[in-house]
């Protein structure tokens, strides 16, 4: 038996990725038409073996009730979500759940971080985990990235015959591997006493202290710094090198990033979400919900979602973006390289348009870059376009490269602003 743990983080996680996270907590935000996580829960629900799924986070739980239920009802695996009383970090919820985790001796876990995106080989992690000749506790799925970019991920040195992680940083201050961490693991209960014997260290220190409140929640433990750094060249956590497409939900342009790719996943493993029709004209890749009224003279593709109970008028065009649901785009406006926020409306004749900032395709293993806001000048930094939930645009405006926040009447047209 098989269960899985997926980390979602809490409301103070996911800042990034405001003002999208201002009405729904981001391993919710759908892409390609379905939450961030279900794309998770999904490549675990076709895991032989596989019978239980728990998301761990700091969430309220009722934000995750309905959702859980659904799930439930989906799939046919049981569903729990665990909330912490705070934050504890990438492995202090593992810890604190550790009974919930090894309640019916599963032969292993999955850990996936909830904020990353791919097809998730979980079936080949787990026959590799189980394939090391001397047993494995942690097995990491592992991808390439350029030079510069291996310094904001997790980098690991590995065996080119065993394939055991002999050293291990998390974003390192100077270049190690281009070998990075994907944030998915295959894990053996017999990492419980590993991470036991950090809870206790961290315990003594909060006794020894003479002020408590010095030091860190005992709770707290990163999984990366705390656990896999002293793992590594102890002959017990190993990499699988994975090839597919793999990228992070970060920022909103990595949402019109890793949409583009499930699309493109979708193809083969689920055609039936893709729209194939002539009226309105479709440039696949495109998901459209059945419940959203497009005019058939649109014109949308290549890689757009678009939500539950959207509204499309005549001769609209869409390409590259999110449209979430309730949302209404009037007759003759374009969007592009946005994501629309729910129940937002854009009047006619408007242009909506922003600036994606994907890998570059000449640079092999090139990732998703998620640049900083603003630039050294403190000028907003080129992005896509993002408008939060119920902001209005009126007729005939222009909005590029811009930012509004929620439940916004805009009056004019904005470039490179920020829209409070
Ligand atoms: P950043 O670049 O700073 O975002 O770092 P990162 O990409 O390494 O991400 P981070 O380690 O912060 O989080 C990895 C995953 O774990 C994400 O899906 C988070 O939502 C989740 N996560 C982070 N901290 C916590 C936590 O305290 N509790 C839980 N349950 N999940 C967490």
């Amino acid at each position: 038996m098989l269960k899985a743990v997926i980390l979602i983080g809490g409301p103070q996680k996911g800042t990034r990725f405001r003002p999208l996270t201002l009405d729904i907590p981001k391993p919710l935000f759908p892409i390609a038409g379905l939450p961030v996580i279900q794309h998770h829960i999904e490549a675990c629900a076709i895991v032989e073996g596989l019978k239980e799924i728990l998301l761990i986070g700091s969430y309220p739980a009722s934000q995750f009730q309905q959702f859980v239920y659904n799930m439930q009802l989906r799939y046919n695996v049981t569903i729990k979500y665990l909330q912490e009383f705070t934050a504890l970090g990438t492995a202090g919820g593992l810890f604190h759940f550790r009974d919930q985790i090894r309640y019916g001796t599963p032969d292993a876990f999955f850990l996936m971080n909830g904020d990353v995106c791919s097809d998730f080989p979980l079936k080949e992690l787990y026959q590799f985990h189980k394939e090391r000749p001397n047993g494995a506790l942690v097995t990491i799925m592992a991808a390439e990235a350029t030079k510069q970019q291996s310094l904001n991920f997790g980098c690991m040195v590995t065996d080119n015959d065993t394939h055991e992680v002999t050293h291990y940083v998390e974003k390192p201050s100077s270049y190690i591997s281009t070998l990075i961490n994907c944030g998915v693991y295959t894990f053996s209960l017999d990492i419980f006493p590993v991470i036991g014997e950090i809870f206790h260290l961290r315990q003594q220190d909060i006794y020894k202290s003479e002020n408590g409140n010095d030091v860190k929640e005992a709770g707290f433990i990163q999984l990366e710094q705390e656990i896999l750094t002293p793992l590594a060249g102890t002959g017990k956590m190993f990499a699988m090198h994975i090839t597919n497409w793999w990228s992070q939900l970060k920022t909103g342009s990595s949402a019109i990033y890793a949409n583009r790719h499930y699309l493109e996943l979708y193809q083969t493993k689920h055609p039936e979400r893709l729209s194939s029709c002539k009226e309105p004209t479709i440039i696949p890749d495109v998901h459209i919900d059945p419940t959203a009224v497009v005019d058939s003279t649109s014109v949308i593709g290549p890689n757009v979602s678009i939500g539950a109970s959207v509204v499309i008028g005549p001769g609209v065009r869409i390409k590259e973006s999110i449209v979430l649901d309730g949302a209404v785009i009037e007759e003759r406006s374009l969007i592009m390289h946005s994501i629309i926020g729910r129940n937002s409306r854009v009047g006619k004749w408007a242009r909506v348009e922003g600036t994606p900032c994907d890998p570059d395709p000449n640079k092999a293993f090139a990732k998703m870059e998620n640049p900083p806001l603003f630039n050294n000048d403190g000028k907003l930094n080129p992005s896509i376009t993002i408008l939060g939930c119920s902001v209005s645009v009126p007729s005939e405006t222009i909005l590029l490269n811009s930012i509004v926040l929620p439940n916004k009447e805009l009056s004019r047209s904005i470039k490179n602003e920020i829209i409070l």
